[in-house]
């Protein structure tokens, strides 16, 4: 404690020119707060406010919006879109030199990483564009004949159940949608679910690790470990997991795992991978070919012709910049930031919360409804009124307003916004 005030004092001392230049410095200044935190439980730097307004500094924003959508992508932190920046120039002066000769053989240490981060080989893991392309290339790149059924929940993401339903179409198999209750009451509620509808005919399992809906985490283990003893693939939807809450790649034990990275990892913009277990590589053909020697190499699945390096590039700083926080933290303040609104609301009897807010249900994600004023009204108000960017969530059996803080959002955003959500549940959205 004692370290981290004198940290702040002193930087505050050293007077306007000095700190706006370490304000310049993300890395620094993530550097410093870490060390003044050190010793604290991840729960007690949740609340910790002079940690967290390091983190915040560290990042680019217009504060004059308030963004609670960070489910669809996010902002870089300073260094992050820096180091995009500064590659992209690199690149830009001979490409054919400085591009492929120079940035693109330092795929491999982002990949090295992240499969450190990730708990997988660097031999199982594809660097992709996004989460979709991951996901398409599992699901399209699986032998399935007419007849094959792949089970999956109504609850999954839209292009991937579209990807699905492009097979029925295409190869005649058969798509199974469940569905489950918004919010469990129990994890094995979900596992039990999807389970029991398995027939002789279930040749692949499809299932978010968290859904983007309403932010419930699943019981991936159970459901892979069961599918695995039938002999049934899995392809687990982890577009809004990775680097959002603590786990390996041994916590799950699925064959297949999309992620993306301009979400959670808060790297560059058109950034995801991809996990094939290893003795599944060979077998699942690539959405791109490749040529016949990377039949068994897991670079077969980067085989998309010429993009930029710096995306993919600017990832190590993303993941530096990550580990600098510490995925126990992040996830301790992600789920105080999405308590502090969610425990508020949840007192009010016209509002009603999606979320189960057990943290083995969830953890920045949240979804919630003002009963009787419909949700695109909801969101529509939100942002005429207080500049604050949510989104509205419509499944045929619930609706409500997404709402996913970010480690830069403040505590005074969150009030803002449960205020604003009191409000429109008292007098509506007229
Ligand atoms: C559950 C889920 N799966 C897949 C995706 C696709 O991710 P991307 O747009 O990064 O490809 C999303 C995007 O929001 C998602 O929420």
């Amino acid at each position: 404690m004692v370290t981290r005030r004198k940290f702040l004092h002193t930087a505050a001392a050293a007077g306007g020119t000095a700190l706006a230049a370490f304000r310049d410095d993300g890395m620094r200044r993530l550097a410093a707060a870490s060390r003044a935190a050190e010793g604290l439980s991840p729960a007690e730097v949740a609340e910790d406010e002079d940690y967290w307004r390091e983190i915040q500094q560290a990042f680019t924003l217009d504060r004059t919006v308030i963004n609670l959508n960070n489910g669809g992508c996010c902002p870089s932190p300073r260094v992050v879109h820096e180091a995009l920046k500064r590659y992209l120039d690199i690149s830009n002066q001979a490409p054919v030199y400085h591009m492929w000769q120079i940035l693109e053989p330092n795929i491999e240490t982002v990949r090295r990483r992240l499969a450190g981060a990730f708990g997988c080989d660097p031999e199982e893991l594809a660097i992709t564009r996004n989460a979709s392309e991951a996901l398409q290339i599992a699901q399209l790149g699986l032998d399935l004949r007419a007849g094959d059924e792949v089970l999956t929940t109504n609850q999954d993401y839209g292009r991937m159940l579209d990807t699905w339903a492009q097979r029925v179409a295409r190869d005649g198999i058969k798509l199974t949608k469940i569905s489950f209750p918004v919010p469990p009451k129990s994890l094995n509620e979900l596992s039990d679910r999807l389970l029991a509808a398995i027939t002789p005919a279930t040749k692949v399992l499809h299932f978010c690790h968290i859904t983007n809906l309403t932010g419930q985490i699943f019981p991936v283990k159970p459901i892979c470990d069961e599918a695995r003893r039938r002999g049934i693939r899995t392809v687990v939807d982890g577009a809004h997991a990775f680097a959002h809450f603590p786990f390996k790649a041994s916590d799950l034990g699925c064959d297949f795992y999309g992620t993306s990275l301009h979400k959670w990892l808060l790297a560059p913009i058109g950034t995801g991978f991809l996990y094939v277990r290893r003795e599944l590589i060979e077998t699942l053909w690539p959405l791109t070919p490749a040529g016949e020697s990377r039949r068994k190499d897991i670079r077969k699945f980067e085989e998309i012709g010429t993009h930029p390096a710096a995306n993919h590039n600017a990832i190590a700083e993303a993941l530096t910049f990550h580990d600098g926080i510490g995925i126990e933290r992040k996830a301790a303040r992600l789920r105080y930031l999405r308590d502090r609104w969610a425990r508020r609301l949840g007192e009010h009897r016209q509002i009603r919360i999606h979320t189960n807010l057990d943290p083995a249900h969830s953890c920045a994600i949240g979804t919630v409804q003002v009963v009787g004023v419909p949700t695109p009204a909801v969101v529509e108000q939100l942002w005429a009124r207080w500049r604050i960017i949510a989104t509205p969530i419509r499944h045929a059996e619930y609706e409500g307003v997404r709402v996913t803080p970010n480690v830069y959002t403040t505590l005074e955003e969150v009030d803002t916004f449960a205020a604003a959500m009191e409000e429109l549940a008292r007098k509506g959205a007229a």
